[in-house]
């Protein structure tokens, strides 16, 4: 079965064309992160803006990388959320005007749920019962799989999402947007042990996270107590050697946190793999720790490509849910902009 994919959930305008759920023809991606970077972060307007002009370019080269004619397309599916409406709507819209007029079925996927699904689009069949890791920009989650499709979701974040922290902290050491990578590169050169930054534990719940005390905590740090963080325009004072191990502490904070929540799931919910996706996913210091910290339950993460926004997890995890679901979904099918769920 040939699905193509479309994703436009915030700023990566992306198409691919996947068969039966895993073999890329092609992942195709433009990323925005030019256009935003002088606003530190995404500027919603300019996001739809520049959908509606990439995507039909972004279409056309997919198609002729795969070397496939439209019509030979079996199934259209689309990131139907959650993400920002204006691009939301953009990609929905271009989904079903395709669906409608090669009338072809149509079919909306979860965008957090196709992050998770990413980790299994490597060569070994899934395995489950399995532990499921979400680490975005926009969520963090653990969830306990049975199977494709069917999540319990065991901690999530109470405040601010990882690579959202990872942004953050970035901001306030004056490096550009996104900070994940940033941060992963300056952390390099930097001692972990220099600041002992801790991450939140919410009381009673031991599996959720929470990110916006350690936030706060990296910048009173650099800023000192009394300073304000609605002044946007901070000028980091450190030398470049406090930044790196400001960065670096922070880091192992986040990082030691998501590891040791994992390990402790892996106590409740006794699982045969571990699957990781979303854009911190792709952060090597992270695949670090986890091996040295599991090195019993087998680890999944994205294969290259695949753990930032892509629109091959799309079509990959639409394989499924078609078969799954027995049918299409109607072209009144609405955006789904609230934070989850699966
Ligand atoms: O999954 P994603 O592409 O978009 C969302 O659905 O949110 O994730 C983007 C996030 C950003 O916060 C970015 O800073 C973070 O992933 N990120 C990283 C790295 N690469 C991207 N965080 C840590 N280390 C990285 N290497
Ligand atoms: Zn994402």
């Amino acid at each position: 079965m040939l699905i193509l994919g479309i994703e436009t959930t915030c700023d990566e305008t992306a198409v691919a064309i996947v068969q039966n759920g895993k073999e890329i023809l092609t992942n195709t991606i433009h990323s925005q992160v030019e256009l935003h970077r002088k606003y530190g972060g995404v500027f919603p307007e300019l996001a739809s803006r520049s959908h509606i002009e990439r995507l039909p370019s972004v279409m056309k080269m997919a198609l002729q990388e795969a070397k496939i004619s439209i019509a030979e397309i079996d199934l259209i599916s689309v990131a139907k959320g959650p993400g920002l409406i204006g691009p939301l709507l953009i990609g929905m819209n271009y989904a079903k005007a395709l669906s409608w007029g090669l009338e072809k079925p149509f079919i909306g996927i979860n965008h957090v749920e196709a992050h998770l699904y990413a980790a299994m689009m490597g060569p070994s069949p899934a395995l489950f019962p399995s532990l499921g890791l979400v680490l975005s920009g926009g969520h963090t989650f653990l969830v306990f799989m049975q199977e494709i499709g069917s999540y319990t979701i065991i901690g999530s974040t109470v405040d601010d999402a990882i690579g959202e922290a990872y942004d953050k902290v970035a901001k306030m050491l004056n490096l550009p947007y996104p900070g994940g990578p940033e941060i992963e590169t300056l952390a390099l050169q930097g001692d972990p042990r220099a600041f002992s930054f801790k991450p939140g534990q919410v009381k009673g719940k031991p599996l959720h996270f929470s990110f916006s005390g350690l936030k706060t905590n990296v910048f009173y740090t650099i800023y000192g107590q009394n300073s304000s963080s609605s002044n946007k325009d901070l000028i980091c004072p450190l030398s470049l050697e406090e930044k790196s191990s400001i960065a670096a502490s922070f880091q192992e904070a986040a990082l030691q946190d998501v590891v040791t929540k994992t390990l402790l799931a892996l106590e409740h919910y006794p699982c045969q793999a571990i699957y990781i996706g979303g854009g911190v996913s792709c952060n090597k210091r992270l695949r670090t720790l986890f091996s040295e910290k599991i090195p019993t339950t087998p680890l999944f993460f994205p294969p290259k490509g695949l753990s930032l926004d892509n629109a091959a997890m799309i079509a990959g995890l639409a394989f499924h849910k078609y078969q799954r679901q027995e049918s299409a979904d109607s072209l009144s099918l609405e955006p789904e902009t609230r934070p989850l769920l699966l």
